[in-house]
């Protein structure tokens, strides 16, 4: 049998992925968001470097995707900091290496920036999440998430 992992190809995300970006965001959290995403993907597309943010296709179809982020970048002054915005794959395609492929693939882009360091954002309530990047290698950072309502 053929590892289904041989019929995935990364590439780096167009402002073209937006549909399909908006279809697996509304698979996975049960609600269309796509003014959101057209903010984050065409709108703020110069904040980013092209190479930190990626698709994983199989079949010409997107199972999955991830937006990074370098501290400075838009300012032309990258520092070593980057990020993980978001990262979502298929429900039909989780749970067979997508998600480590797009990770290992966006960190590799990010060390080309000069960054050292990784941080990312997860809901204390997000388990497939934070068991996610614990498989990553993530542990709890230095800094700690404060709130006022009001
Ligand atoms: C969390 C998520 C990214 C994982 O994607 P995936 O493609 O299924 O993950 P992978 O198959 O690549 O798993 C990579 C590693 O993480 C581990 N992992 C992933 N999800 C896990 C879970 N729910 N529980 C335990 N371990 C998990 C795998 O066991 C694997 O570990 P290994 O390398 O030691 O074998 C995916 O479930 C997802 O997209 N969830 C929704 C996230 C979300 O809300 N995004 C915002 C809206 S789109």
């Amino acid at each position: 049998m053929s590892n289904f992992l041989d019929k995935l190809s990364v590439r780096q995300m167009t402002k073209g992925d937006l549909d399909s970006i908006v279809e697996i965001d509304t698979k996975v959290l049960g609600e269309s968001r796509k003014d959101y995403w057209v903010t984050k993907i065409i709108n703020q597309a110069e904040n980013r470097p092209p190479d930190a943010s990626l698709v994983a296709e199989i079949d010409g179809k997107v199972a999955g995707f991830i937006l990074g982020e370098v501290s400075g970048w838009e300012f032309k002054v990258p520092n070593n900091i980057g990020w993980i915005d978001t990262i979502g794959i298929d429900p039909d395609y989780q749970n067979r290496g997508i998600a480590k492929v797009l990770a290992v693939g966006l960190i590799d882009s990010l060390q080309k920036y000069s960054v050292d360091t990784i941080y990312t954002l997860v809901n204390w309530n997000d388990w497939d999440l934070l068991q996610f990047f614990h498989a990553m290698g993530f542990s709890r950072g230095d800094m700690i998430n404060l709130v006022l309502k009001v």
